[in-house]
């Protein structure tokens, strides 16, 4: 029976990397995620099968709950709140490799009266720390994207002396938890102490920070289960716990250097203090071209070859489905179109393909930043819309802004660009945006959804 198990295990494996492979392309992702369900289910038939102290009744009862309640939270949370909900998310996982680790060493030390070796005492204490720090620094990134607490940075003298000094303190615990680990004190003062750093690592980071956050304590919630997977000294536990922990590790830098940031300096925090969601940093007065529907249709109908540039305000608007309508539109009309991807366009990474792939938009059309940069040149137009610091000049312009060095869209060389968003409005970056004052730029003012309807209705009627 446990070669059974551990060949599960080892199919389960095989099936978690494959799924992970095939989600890195678009065209595979729906594909990838089938997969790596599969090799879930097979490792949770396999662990049902190992364990024997629960009876399956129980373990029946608590997948019906988790899946229930799963289904729900997965069903009703809108696309703009993904990262909300990934942050509770790994939070749990965080708490539940701590308390699984927790409990299996009080059950082993204190009621069994065994001896724990070396290894598992370590691996039992990560479980502890990171999974600790997971939980509680999860949620408060859950509080501050959801609006429970302010999403700006929180910062306070020697904060970073106090956190240094709790993880030395956590270090040393787990160093006389090393000489006596029948003594249960030590992981239970580690257990509050990861908890306490958890909010202490976490509130001085600010709100357009957070995504990468989540992505690192997505990493830490796959690094405490693969500790926990030592401790129970289950295979699958170890290396879905070790491929969750790299690839969030992976994304963590991605974002990092698509945003400009390094990972230290996102996590020493103090970046949303001055330019927290919702613009708070002043900018020059910028004069802007308005253009309303019809002109906007004009220009539309006498272009050959358009970008759309889709950001966070597409999300918002829930445009996807009627830029679709657009860009068919144009493209009967001989014009050719392409849409410009940024990676940390939106609010996630992917935030744009997979709005636009739910449009039913091909993904060849689907051209990432660093492949299309060079092609605004050579294009009549190009339509913004809901996107604001990814098109930002200043990122290569002004050195004293806050986005200074990011990677962004060369929109501002096309001969025309049309931006659609609903005011004057700032970004993530609480920044102005000196293109909407460009001489070749054009403001289209309105909720996208609506104006894009009206855009599509005015060009059938022309055409
Ligand atoms: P933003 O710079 O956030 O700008 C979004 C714009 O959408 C706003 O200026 C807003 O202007 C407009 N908008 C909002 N609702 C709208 C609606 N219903 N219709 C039309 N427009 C609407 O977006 P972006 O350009 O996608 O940039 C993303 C930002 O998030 C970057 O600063 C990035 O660093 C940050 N960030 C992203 C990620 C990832 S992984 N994607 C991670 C961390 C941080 P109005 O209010 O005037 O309409």
């Amino acid at each position: 029976m446990n070669i059974i198990i551990q060949l599960s295990y080892l199919i389960a494996s095989v099936l978690f990397i494959v799924g992970i492979k095939m989600l890195g392309r678009t065209k595979t992702a729906r594909k990838g995620n089938v997969v790596s369900s599969i090799g879930m289910f097979i490792a949770i038939l396999a662990t049902v099968v190992q364990v024997e102290a629960i009876s399956l009744i129980d373990i029946l009862i608590c997948v019906l709950i988790g899946s229930t309640i799963g289904l729900i939270i997965a069903k009703k949370v809108e696309m703009t709140k993904i990262p909300e909900m990934v942050a509770i998310f790994n939070g749990f996982g965080g708490l539940a490799s701590l308390s699984v680790a927790l409990s299996d060493f009080w059950l082993n030390t204190q009621q069994r009266g065994l001896e724990v070796d070396n290894i598992t005492g370590i691996s039992v204490a990560l479980s502890i720390l990171i999974g600790g720090i997971t939980f509680t620094g999860s949620l408060i990134a859950f509080m501050k994207l959801s609006g429970r607490i302010s999403g700006r940075a929180i910062v306070f003298t020697g904060q970073h002396l106090i956190n240094l000094v709790l993880l030395i303190l956590s270090v040393g615990i787990v160093i006389f938890a090393l000489t006596d680990f029948s003594n249960p004190n030590y992981m239970i003062i580690l257990a509050v102490l990861s908890l306490v750093l958890g909010i202490l690592v976490v509130i001085p980071i600010g709100g357009a920070d957070m995504p990468v956050v989540i992505s690192l304590l997505n990493s830490y919630s796959g690094m405490a289960a693969c500790a926990t997977g030592f401790v129970l000294n289950n295979n699958a536990l170890i290396v879905t716990g070790a491929l969750v922990g790299a690839s969030g590790i992976i994304l963590t830098q991605i974002m990092c250097k698509a945003m400009n940031r390094s990972l230290m300096n996102v996590l020493l925090g103090g970046f949303g203090q001055t330019s927290a969601a919702g613009g708070e940093v002043d900018g020059p007065q910028i004069t802007v071209k308005e253009v309303g529907v019809e002109e906007a249709a004009q220009i539309f109908d006498s272009v050959s070859s358009l970008i759309i540039v889709p950001g966070y305000g597409m999300a918002v608007a829930h445009a996807q489905h009627i830029i679709r309508e657009l860009s068919e539109l144009c493209e009967k009309n001989g014009v050719n179109v392409r849409f410009a991807i940024h990676p940390v366009a939106g609010r996630m990474p992917g935030h744009m393909n997979v709005l636009l792939a739910e449009a039913n938009i091909s993904y060849d059309k689907l051209i990432e930043m660093d492949e299309i940069n060079d092609d605004f040149a050579n294009t009549d137009l190009v339509f913004v819309v809901g996107a604001n610091d990814v098109v930002n000049p200043a990122a290569k312009t002004n050195p004293n802004s806050p986005i200074f060095g990011m990677p962004v869209l060369n929109v501002e060389k096309a001969q025309t660009v049309i931006v659609s968003k609903r005011s004057m409005g700032k970004g993530y970056a609480g920044i102005e945006n000196e293109l909407f004052g460009a001489d070749n730029c054009l403001m289209l003012f309105g909720d996208a959804k609506q104006t894009i309807t009206k855009l599509v209705g005015e060009l059938k009627e022309q055409g």
